[in-house]
């Protein structure tokens, strides 16, 4: 088999910062030991996320130059609800200035305090949304998913059967919908199968609970279902996802994920009376519904790129990019989540550095110990992202489990960026009994991963 290579050319370079380890360091003790608080021009790769941060085609760029900038019924509106709507078959489209923006209307229009919404893992803006209006978040991975090392396909399911449990003890009356989010962000990236999502769907139906899909990389769990389920093989990305979106009532979405774009969302439903609740909302807080907090021509931009994420040999080459790195890491016995992520790979400090514990944020000091060897920025998705800070005489809770995510931006690194990547933590790799435990010193009390301030400190 011959290397899959990039299905692009580049047309336009942007400089990459290339700094000293003086520097480095200097900068890294200046943003309070976070790599959120650093400058993007201190960044050599810049592996935070893959939201937003993606580079967009050339059709895209064409694309910006029709955006018909009219307050309301824009011709670029009309191109973005024909795109969503022909992926999705969902009647009620909303756009929105990113996924967040929609979560807050879903929660805000639909939960009271005291429900319960389940997902197979809920990320961290849609518990904060659905916790800050009352409601509570209740994440019901796979049981697959606990063995992180297993090579187990579509261990970013729900657990079923818990759903069944947790319908039963606390009543489908208090369960205004539920969620699925593909792929699973936050168990590694893992995809969702067809099945799966029948299953829980079939469960749901019978007690009369909407499921709502977190729909951010749709294609890439596409992609998955293609090359790992039965029966899919031979279909194409948009078909698959058709399917996926006609076992959902309605779904929240990131544009700047599968959208290919650097801004965008969008919500979108068939149930009437949502929409309306829907659109009273956001024109309060977003915009007129023909534009929601976007610009004419970021409607453009996400309308060719919905399109493009869907393609073939683009998923099949941003696939390959990530089993590249995995392998490269594997073959050096860093330990990471298998099998490779759809967006990321992702590495578990606990393992890479036994002598913290999840108190010590093993997490904060491989990222910051990554930064500091190469100018790689990595993210934590563990217990400063997702545990939970003492309050009310309560403690502090860990997060189920500690994660590293090198997330890859789409279309952005070559694979020369990649192999700097695995060079720069194979040496933190090498030199791990040195990386530092980590304390808060100063924390927000949502989302606190964003603006922490951390203090390295010495166990021994
Ligand atoms: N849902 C999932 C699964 C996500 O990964 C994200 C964002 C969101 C919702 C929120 O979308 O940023 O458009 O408001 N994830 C980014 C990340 C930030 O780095 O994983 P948004």
């Amino acid at each position: 088999m011959r290397t899959i290579i990039e299905p692009f050319r580049i047309k336009m370079t942007e400089a990459l910062p290339i700094t000293t380890r003086g520097r480095r360091a200097e900068r890294l003790a200046a943003a309070h030991n976070n790599v959120f608080l650093l400058d993007a021009e201190d960044i050599t790769i810049d592996l935070l996320t893959d939201s937003g941060t993606g580079a967009m085609s050339d059709r895209q760029w064409a694309a910006l130059m029709l955006g018909d900038e009219s307050y309301a019924g824009s011709a670029s509106w009309r191109h973005f609800e024909r795109t969503v709507r022909e992926i999705t078959g969902f009647e009620h489209v909303f756009p929105t200035h990113q996924d967040r923006a929609a979560e807050r209307i879903l929660a805000a229009t639909r939960l009271k305090p005291g429900d319960i919404v389940p997902n197979n893992s809920h990320f961290d803006t849609t518990r904060a949304n659905i916790e800050y209006v009352g409601a509570k978040a209740v994440d019901l991975p796979s049981p697959a998913s606990k063995d992180i090392y297993s090579d187990a396909r579509f261990k970013g399911d729900m657990d079923v059967d818990a759903l069944e449990r947790l319908i039963a003890t606390e009543g489908a009356s208090k369960i205004p919908f539920c969620m699925i989010t593909v792929t699973n962000n936050a168990a590694g990236g893992q995809p969702v199968s067809m099945e799966n999502i029948r299953n829980v769907r079939a469960l749901l139906g019978a007690h009369g609970v909407p499921l709502v899909v977190d729909a951010c990389r749709y294609a890439e769990n596409a992609y998955f279902i293609k090359q790992w389920e039965a029966g899919f093989a031979d279909r194409d990305l948009i078909d698959i996802a058709r399917d996926m979106f006609s076992l959902c009532d309605g779904a929240t979405m990131s544009a700047k994920k599968d959208g290919l774009a650097n801004i965008g969302g969008f919500l979108a439903c068939n149930n009437d009376e949502w929409a309306e609740d829907f659109r009273n909302l956001l024109i309060l807080t977003e915009g007129f519904p023909t534009y929601g907090g976007l610009a004419g021509r970021d409607l453009e931009a996400v309308a060719v790129g919905l399109k493009e994420a869907l393609e073939f040999d683009y998923q099949r080459y941003r696939h390959a990019t990530v089993e590249y790195l995995a392998s490269k890491l594997i073959a050096r016995g860093v330990p990471i989540v298998r099998p490779a992520g759809g967006h990321g790979v992702f590495i578990d400090p606990g393992v890479f550095c036994p002598h913290l514990g999840a108190g010590d944020y093993p997490g904060i000091g491989l990222v910051n110990a990554l930064y500091l060897e190469g100018g790689v920025r990595a993210v934590e998705l563990g217990s400063v992202m997702f545990g939970r800070a003492a309050a009310g005489g309560e403690a502090e809770a860990p997060a189920l489990r500690e994660l590293v995510r090198l997330a890859l931006p789409r279309r952005v690194y070559t694979q020369s960026h990649f192999d700097y990547v695995v060079e720069t933590l194979d040496l933190v790799w090498r030199r791990r009994e040195a990386i530092p435990a980590h304390r808060i010193v100063r924390q927000a009390p949502f989302l606190r991963h964003f603006t922490a301030h951390f203090e390295p400190f010495e166990t021994r």
